[in-house]
């Protein structure tokens, strides 16, 4: 039996791909690499490039692999894209997110661990944020996370499909093969890190009057190793015929902007240059997980995700691929 692992080309999906294989599962990977990397997937990996909603093609797939459980990490994943275009986010998230389940769900498939995101939360009234905070998203993308979310509980009731929503903080760090390359990079430490490594370039910093101790947003960094390791005990959570759950996967310690920067600094030996612009809107002051229903359910333990071992992990990367992947995604 096998797991087929949808984005498995794209970041967190490949180094959970890397990590499922390092354990000795098997693993089948469908990407349609609008976003993801060939590269990142070992060669001796089943691999399919297409969507993750193209029911012909995954009912051949799991006869061929006869599939019994799904790791979903495939979407689109920008949440200022998602502004702008939330046509293609519903689309892509959800209509091929329900073709997905429909056809593992008609293929006898019963175990679905889904990539989640704490912008499923609304107004942030408690930190850290617990599980049963308000669930009320504030931009298209995090709708499509909050929408697939309940489909799955409606599909727990009536077709008995088990299922582990993880919603994840800010996934960051790299493993030595495999590291963040994305095209646009929106994200904060691939960013600090292309400033250090290029003299001309600045770090962007939204906002340093937010009600933080020095004013900049302050965020829950969790190692990318650390949310395959997630994974896996959510797999495992699901053999064991575990009940469905919603998780948050984060560390449940925040750093501000500048102390990323100041890690980066440390890290790298490079003064990394910053410039102050406007806070972006609807981006809150603070966002940490509160862990502790992760960490009960799973003995489930972040161990790499301290930040300067993040950020020496993402820069020990960068330097052996500067120029990250060779290959470049087409975006949708
Ligand atoms: N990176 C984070 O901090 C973070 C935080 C919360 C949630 N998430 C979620 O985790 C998942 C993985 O995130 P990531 O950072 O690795 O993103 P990523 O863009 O690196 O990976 C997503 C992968 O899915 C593929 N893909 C997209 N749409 C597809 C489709 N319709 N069919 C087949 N393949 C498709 C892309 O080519 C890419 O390889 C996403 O679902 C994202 O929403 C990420």
């Amino acid at each position: 039996m096998a797991i087929l692992v949808t984005g498995g080309a794209g970041y967190i999906g490949s180094v959970t791909v890397e990590r499922l294989a390092t354990i000795g599962e098997s693993i089948v990977v469908l990407d349609d690499l609008s976003y993801g990397h060939r590269e990142a997937i070992d060669a001796h990996i089943p691999f399919y490039q297409g969507s993750a909603g193209d029911r012909g093609l995954l009912a051949d797939i799991v006869k061929e692999h006869e599939i019994d459980s799904c790791m979903h990490f495939a979407a689109s994943a920008f949440v200022a894209e998602s502004v702008e275009k939330p046509a293609l986010y519903f689309e892509n998230n959800v209509q091929q997110g329900i073709s997905l389940l429909n056809a593992l769900v008609d293929a006898g498939v019963r175990r679905f661990i889904f990539s989640s995101s704490c912008t499923v939360y609304g107004e942030v009234t408690r930190i850290p944020i617990g599980e049963d905070s308000p669930l009320w998203p504030k931009n298209p993308y995090g709708w499509t996370k909050f929408t697939l979310e309940r489909i799955l509980e409606t599909y727990d009731t009536a077709y008995g499909l088990k299922s582990v929503c993880l919603r994840y903080f800010n996934a960051a760090g790299a493993t030595e093969r495999i590291g963040e390359d994305h095209d646009p990079e929106t994200h904060l430490i691939p960013n600090v890190l292309l400033a250090a490594a290029d003299p001309h370039r600045e770090v962007r910093i939204f906002g340093n009057q937010y009600p933080t101790p020095d004013g900049t947003a302050i965020r829950d960094y969790i190692h990318v190793a650390d949310l395959a390791d997630a994974h896996i005990r959510a797999l495992e959570h699901l053999r064991r015929a575990g009940a469905s759950a919603a998780l948050n996967l984060g560390t449940g310690r925040g750093y501000s902007v500048l102390e990323v920067v100041e890690s980066a600094r440390r890290v790298t030996g490079v003064p990394i240059r910053t410039r102050i612009e406007g806070p972006r809107p609807g981006d809150p002051p603070r966002l940490v997980a509160d862990p502790s229903r992760a960490k009960a359910l799973f003995k489930w333990q972040p161990t790499m995700s301290e930040l300067d071992a993040i950020v020496e992990s993402a820069w020990a990367w960068k330097k052996r691929q500067p120029n990250g992947y060779g290959s470049r995604a087409v975006a949708k």
